[in-house]
């Protein structure tokens, strides 16, 4: 007979929940998100007002909708995105690494920081002091404090993964791959091009920098998060270890060299254009193991993605994501980009992926947290429902549409039209696109409001 020394999981002391995870953070990171979504949206609407020649504040420089355009991409990077992340890993990270944040203290000081680089960012651009690089916009006299931020970031969170002995959950490799990767493209994005480098050198890093926020910020931080509750909400594990280590190191290795396609036929030098194409194609092949793998994880529960709300919101975002990465591999190629490149094509991408994918799967990791935060349902669980169903409706119609009205941009300019016959071929498209808006704006509207009434019902649950 054997006898085993090791004791089982029950009989280990583990710390409590309330020891780990700071609640109330959690929820300040969600509102402050769901916040700057709101203030990022109305930016949208104003611009895509402008397009369609019904600016409402057509005299007011200060709200013009060429600085709102960049209020409203910031908002949404830095506001929504990134809050929401850091929300997710003050209760992700304590509860795989059985450790707190390094620091509590520190964790609300990184959180009022944030808010004011974003808030200082927003004004700074309004004022006129943007740079100009789409995404790092952020005036020159913030960009030294968000690095330093990234870095307190990267010290709060990296301090309790470190420590873990034995394996790593593929959730903390991505975590801990993306605080360094982060903080790294944060600072080549926004000091290289300024002081560094110039001429199609800076383009070069500028296309790197685009892209790297997406693939080694956004996208490590998404999947660790799917590698996370996908596996809780279906209470079973991952189907593949082995696709989980594919799709990580591929997106270590490919992503980083394929931000020069956003510059397909400029002076950059040819074997580079090349080069990100090719590695923008393989990227796409490992992105197809990692879906792979969470649809082998549904395999034979599939009906839960349509009682289970946060999960259906997970699985419509991998279905977007698995178009954009189709999209992707098709507009990186020299043929397509000649059609497309400059048109709403692009513009329909980046809302399929930001808000197609990542916004949907942290609106339902909100969706199943914010009761468990609280401590009590949702004040109108069919409002969940309704939130749901208006932005993954209005976003499939706004995508389509901008897709679409990409085409014939392409086409009208390709066929040497006058510039007036592509704006006009377009209005149609941009309409359609403030119809989807304004039906995402209220379901957004919809869910702060929910969220609002849920913390009431908490307060008076607690009250009794
Ligand atoms: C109320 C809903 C929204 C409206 C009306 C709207 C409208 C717009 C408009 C008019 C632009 C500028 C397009 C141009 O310059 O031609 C834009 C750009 C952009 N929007 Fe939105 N938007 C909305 C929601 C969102 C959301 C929720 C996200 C992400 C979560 C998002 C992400 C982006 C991005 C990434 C760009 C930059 C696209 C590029 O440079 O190619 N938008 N949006």
């Amino acid at each position: 007979m054997t006898t085993t020394l090791a004791p089982t999981l029950s009989e280990v002391d583990l710390p409590r929940h309330e020891e780990l995870v700071e609640e109330r953070l959690v929820l300040w990171y969600f509102v402050a998100a769901l916040t700057f979504m709101l203030v990022a949206m109305l930016a949208g609407i104003l611009m895509g007002l402008q397009l369609i020649r019904h600016n409402p504040l057509p005299t007011i420089e200060l709200l013009s909708p060429g600085r709102w355009r960049m209020v409203h991409t910031n908002a949404i990077a830095y506001g929504f995105i990134a809050n929401a992340f850091l929300g997710l890993m003050h209760w992700i990270v304590p509860r795989l690494t059985l450790r707190p944040v390094f620091d509590r203290r520190l964790s609300y000081a990184i959180f009022f920081a944030w808010q004011f680089v974003v808030l200082a960012t927003a004004v700074g651009i309004l004022l006129g002091e943007a740079q100009g690089l789409e995404w790092g916009e952020t005036p020159v006299w913030i960009d030294p404090l968000a690095q330093a931020g990234l870095l307190l970031v990267a010290i709060n969170f990296g301090a309790p993964i470190v420590q873990v002995k034995g394996p790593l959950y593929v959730t903390l490799w991505y975590y801990l791959a993306a605080l360094v990767w982060t903080f790294l493209t944060y600072a080549m994005g926004n000091f290289v091009p300024e002081y560094f480098v110039c001429g199609s050198s800076a383009g070069a890093v500028g296309g790197l920098f685009i892209h790297d926020l997406v693939g080694l910020f956004v996208t490590p931080l998404g999947w660790g998060m799917m590698y996370y509750f996908v596996p809780i909400l279906l209470k079973r594990p991952m189907w593949s270890h082995g696709l989980s280590l594919v799709g990580f190191w591929g997106l270590a290795f490919f992503y980083p060299l394929q931000g020069i396609h956003h510059f397909l036929y400029t002076p950059i030098p040819m074997f580079l254009q090349y080069g990100a194409v090719l590695s923008t194609i393989a990227l796409e092949m490992v992105v197809v193991t990692v879906i792979i793998n969470f649809v082998g994880t549904l395999y034979g529960t599939g009906s839960e993605v349509l009682r289970n709300l946060p999960l259906r919101y997970f699985y419509t975002g991998i279905a977007f994501y698995f178009l954009t990465c189709l999209q992707c591999a098709l507009q990186t190629t020299l043929t397509f980009q000649a059609l497309i490149h400059f048109t709403d094509w692009v513009v329909g991408h980046a809302h399929m992926v930001m808000f197609g994918v990542f916004s949907l799967w942290q609106l339902g990791a909100m969706t199943y947290l914010v009761p468990r935060l609280l401590k009590t349902d949702w004040y109108c669980p069919e409002w969940c429902e309704w939130h749901y169903w208006a932005s993954a409706g209005g976003l499939l119609v706004m995508a389509g549409d901008l897709i679409l009205g990409g085409l014939f941009q392409g086409w009208s300019w390709a066929a040497l039209q006058p510039w007036e016959s592509s704006v006009q071929v377009s209005i149609p498209f941009w309409s359609v696109r403030m119809v989807a808006g304004l039906v995402m704006f209220g379901a957004h509207v919809l869910f702060m409001y929910n969220l609002f009434k849920t913390w009431q019902k908490s307060r008076a649950v607690t009250a009794l």
